[in-house]
């Protein structure tokens, strides 16, 4: 009876499912986006006039005014078409060379949102000390930087902004004169819609897709602003009418990258690393990239087309530099991209509405930019340890029976798994956190169960909630007034998703905050509802937050909804689903009086959403497409800020042939989020139900990425402080080599020295993979020697579908552990293994980041963190020394999550309770002569066994000598040294 009923509901919802599927004409292109339009003509117009085309934008040089601070100075700007109108123009440099640029509409008749950047930064920068603006006839500028080598110009007339270094131009605003921001004005009966107008003297009718508008034949502004109103007052797409009530209000502004012929960035978009073009002679895309989170539903596997979150940040790349520009705007955008030339990129942002608030970071490498950029919007949280491991999911597990069993299977076959997932159908009739008691009857057993083996669970929680009065999370928001309104500002929202008639949160109001916290909370409370029925190994998955809305324009919601603050739900659409994560974030981490890192997954995002949790590439296809552009999605999201992403193993939709599956556990096992997912109409695909040989390469690459968790908890922890990515593409990596610059299908990952190539597609036996430096790198398997060149090189290696190409890159020290466990939580004691990959010059480095992986503990010093080295010390002759020694105390400032710890103790009770774990095994691959003696410095001889090369010498290719010691004696938590002596 119950499996009836729950396949009754099952086909329900792939009825609801089927009629979602992807459709072009679900969203719009920007010819039907009345803004972008807008825009887009603007920028032909400009074109067509070519020299004679002049931004009519300008500083009044009689209204600068420099603050007291130094740094920032304001002035008037005015656009000689309308010269009434006031526009408020500030600049500052912050302490680390950012300029910060903004723009407003001074004493206009509404205001522009101006909020975003207050939402994605984690404070108000700090500006600089060093600043001294130098005002003339023509311009202001600043020069500064260490070296004076940073220069800061805006042009008065026109209006443009340039941030140069060593005079060379890196960024410019409004170069090309699109700078354009829409003011607010009064809607004029001259332009209202008449019904068949006729026209007189001196008039033109001009025909626009809905209505005819009457246009003085001779508006002096049409050269620049177009000659009719274009969908000023009111866009209708599809079946939907959007109000627009405060009229026109978009900002378009042309960014140039002179010297720079690549760029990156933008998220999210299903397409290259190196963004194609869409504007000039023959552009890859022939739409803009937009920025407007939506759920887009089987989307294209290559696409300008915006998909479930935004971060508007871009890299701009050359040989000799990197910039970076932060656009901090919430409202839809839409960005042109194009090539001056090949060493020179502009692009041209459309937004619909908001100020200009746009962050120039002057590089001048990749790393530098992730500093900026991470001092401005923070660095990732560091993830909770078993949140690394693997994570098994579909759409659903429909009992509690069904996970207990799911969990068995694992166990019985010996496959680690970390976590256990339910999606949407856990919850009667998706009223998120009320349990279907037919189904999930005993669902705080069912989590003890899975936590009693050291796992946990992940629920999710979407942001619609049911409309209906047995549902006491839908009836406190309601009575509370949290829930978004409608255009009127009067009644609450209502739409369409999966619990039906439905109303959402609205997080910009303050006053869910506190009580979205009191929800999650474990025990009853005084306050209001709380998910009792739920427990500190419950963790969260937020989906649906774009905000998905199946009857609403363009599958979200209306763009004249009305948020807290009276925003238009146009004004905060990307940000909205942040928010959405964060205070769950922040509701699960106060659950518990020991606070414990949350775990929350998130789809929509903005830029900040690093410090919140991870995101996944949403709903793709199980298709080799698919796999190949989510590996450079997953690259694209890690360098705009966000490392802890991945996308569903096996791909949303379809069913993947074993192999498919295969490789896709080989992407997944090297992603940093790791999680199979599968649509709810989709066959049962966990490992366990292959046969072999599929089954055993999953279970390997399972066993591989636990092996490896060390290396990926640890570079967590650096991009906790530095925020440089845990994927590191090419250009990060080797920023000055071109050949690598569009390389977007292998990368590092952090600094561990593990360079992977993922294969995504069918029926591959062996691959080139590419070398962009003169260093061995050695595959990881079976310890080949590869050697690189200077100009870099392409080595073929083999691929076979139980083959993954991962290598070891000279000079790096990898710690493993490398005994087969179900869990990670399992591994807690677990002996380390040390690779020791020589370098060219028989030196090598690596690190190790520990802590207990679920409190805050970290961030009051109880970790360890060590660095190993192999070196040739100088004077002791034929000897080479691995040594570890503590980096806690060595680096205080860079302790983990940007806390300082002067006074770190690398006695610590977390060291003390791991006191006992030691190293197993060092493995040291490239000694070209068999050693004659391996010992403990000061101390006695260790066994140890060598292997020699096979046609292996320094300068050739072959498989590397390997010297393994196979109980060194030493202790992680300890400084030692062994030497290898001849
Ligand atoms: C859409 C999500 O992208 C997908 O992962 C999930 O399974 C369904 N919603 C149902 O919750």
């Amino acid at each position: 009876m119950r499996s009836l009923q729950l396949l009754g509901v099952l086909s329900l919802l792939l009825v609801a499912q089927e009629s979602l599927a992807f459709k072009a004409h679900d969203f719009k292109t920007c010819s039907q986006s009345g803004f972008c339009r807008r825009g887009r003509a603007l920028s032909a117009r400009a074109k067509e006039a070519k020299s004679s085309w002049k931004s009519p934008y300008s500083v009044d040089p009689g209204s600068i005014t420099v603050a007291s601070d130094r740094a920032t100075f304001t002035a008037g700007v005015k656009s000689s078409l309308y010269p009434d109108i006031k526009f408020g123009l500030e600049l500052r440099v912050h302490d680390d060379g950012v300029v910060r640029v903004r723009m407003d509409e001074v004493g206009g008749i509404r205001k522009r949102y101006d909020e975003a950047a207050g939402w994605a930064l984690i404070a108000e920068p700090t500006v600089s000390k060093d600043i001294k603006w130098t005002s003339g006839k023509k311009n202001i500028r600043a020069v500064y930087g260490e070296k004076k080598e940073n220069e800061i110009v805006v042009v008065f007339e026109p209006l443009k902004i340039s941030l140069l270094r060593n005079g060379k131009e890196q960024v410019v605003l409004n170069g090309q004169g699109l700078l354009h921001m829409e003011h607010f004005r009064t809607k004029t009966p001259e332009v209202t819609h008449t019904e068949e107008p006729a026209a007189q003297e001196g008039e033109e009718v001009i025909a626009n897709s809905e209505t005819q508008v009457v246009i003085k034949a001779e508006n002096p502004r049409a050269w620049f602003e177009g000659d009719t109103e274009d969908d000023w007052w009111e866009e209708t797409f599809s079946s939907w009418t959007d109000s627009k009530p405060k009229g026109p209000e978009s900002l378009s502004l042309d960014i140039s990258f002179p010297n720079h012929g690549t760029i990156y960035g933008i998220p999210q978009h299903a397409t290259r690393l190196a963004l194609p073009t869409t504007t000039g002679e023959s552009p890859v895309f022939s739409d803009p990239y937009r920025l407007y989170n939506a759920d887009v539903f089987e989307y294209l596997a290559s696409s300008p087309v915006s998909i479930y979150g935004s971060i508007p940040v871009l890299h701009a790349h050359s040989v000799d530099s990197t910039v970076g520009i932060f656009d901090a705007v919430a409202s839809e955008t839409w960005i042109d991209v194009g090539r001056a030339s090949e060493k020179s990129t502009e692009t041209h942002w459309i937004s619909e509405s908001g100020i200009l608030d746009l962050f120039l970071m002057p590089g001048p490498t990749p790393e530098d930019i992730f500093r900026q950029y991470s001092k401005l919007t923070g660095t990732p949280v560091l993830p909770a340890h078993w949140s690394l491991g693997y994570h098994q999911c579909r759409w659903n597990y429909v009992s509690s029976d069904d996970v207990r069993t799911v969990q068995k299977r694992f166990d019985q076959d010996d496959i680690p798994v970390d976590v256990f997932w339910l999606d949407i159908e856990y919850s009667e009739d998706h009223k998120y956190m009320i349990w279907d008691e037919k189904t999930f009857p005993d669902p705080v057993e069912m989590v003890n169960d899975v936590a009693a083996l050291g796992r946990k669970m992940v629920v999710i929680v979407d942001p619609h909630l049911k409309r209906t009065s047995n549902y006491p999370v839908y009836q406190e928001a309601s009575e509370r007034g949290l829930l978004v309104k409608t255009k009127s500002a009067n009644d609450e929202y209502e739409g369409w998703c999966w619990s039906g008639s439905s109303s959402w949160i609205d997080f910009f109001n303050p006053a869910a905050w506190e009580w979205w916290k009191g929800v999650f909370k474990t025990q009853k409370s005084a306050k209001g509802w709380s998910w009792t029925q739920s427990t500190e190994a419950v963790h969260i998955w937020n989906d649906m937050n774009e905000p998905s809305v199946f009857n609403g324009p363009e599958i979200t919601m209306p763009k004249d909804n009305i948020h807290h603050g009276g925003w238009e739900h146009r004004d905060v659409h990307n940000i909205n689903g942040m928010l959405f994560s964060n205070l769950t974030h922040q509701a699960v981490a106060a659950r518990s009086d020991t606070p414990k890192r949350p775990f929350v997954l998130t789809r929509a995002f903005y830029a900040g959403s690093q410090r919140f949790g991870a995101m996944w590439t949403g709903d793709n296809l199980g298709t080799w497409e698919h796999m190949a552009v989510n590996v450079k999605m997953v690259l694209s999201i890690n360098i705009a800020g966000m490392s802890y992403a991945g996308s569903d193993v096996g791909g949303f939709f379809g069913n993947p042939e074993p192999d498919m599956l295969v490789r896709w556990y080989q992407v997944g096992a090297f992603a940093p989020f790791f999680r199979a997912h599968a649509h709810i109409d989709t066959k049962r695909r966990e490992p366990f139900l292959y046969d072999q040989p599929y089954k055993g390469m999953m279970r390997d690459m399972l066993r591989l990425r636990y092996s490896m968790l060390p290396v990926w908890y640890t570079a967590f922890r650096e991009t906790t402080v530095t925020g440089v990515p845990v994927l590191r593409p090419h250009y990060v990596m080797f920023p000055k080599d071109p050949r690598g610059f569009d390389i977007d299908d292998q990368y590092y990952v952090g600094a561990s020295g593990l360079l992977v190539k993922p294969i995504t597609a069918k029926d591959v036996t062996e691959t080139t993979v590419y070398l962009a430096e003169d260093q061995v790198y050695y595959d990881y398997f079976n310890h080949f020697a590869y050697r690189g060149a200077t100009k870099g090189k392409d080595i073929t290696v083999p691929a076979a579908l139980h083959q993954i190409p991962l290598f070891i890159r000279g000079g790096s020290i990898v710690p493993t552990r490398e005994r087969p466990r179900r869990s990670s939580t399992s591994m807690k004691n677990d002996p380390f293994t040390l690779r020791v990959a020589l370098g060219k010059a028989g030196y090598a480095r690596g690190d190790l980041y520990l802590d207990d992986g679920e409190t805050y503990s970290h961030q009051k010093g109880q970790f360890v963190w060590r660095e190993f080295i192999a070196e040739k010390p100088m004077k002791k002759g034929k000897t080479i020394r691995i040594s570890s020694k503590d980096l806690g105390s060595a680096k205080p400032n860079e302790a983990v999550d940007g806390v300082t710890l002067k006074t770190f103790n690398p006695a610590n009770e977390f060291a003390k309770s791991i006191g006992d774990v030691r190293v197993e095994k060092i493995i040291v691959l490239g000694i070209t002569t068999k050693p004659t003696a391996v010992r403990i410095e000061g101390g006695e001889d260790l066994i140890w066994d060598y292997t020699p090369g096979v046609a292996c010498s320094d300068k050739k290719e072959g498989i590397a000598s390997v010297l393994t010691i196979k109980d060194p004696k030493v202790l992680i938590t300890k400084d030692w040294a062994i030497t290898i002596q001849w």
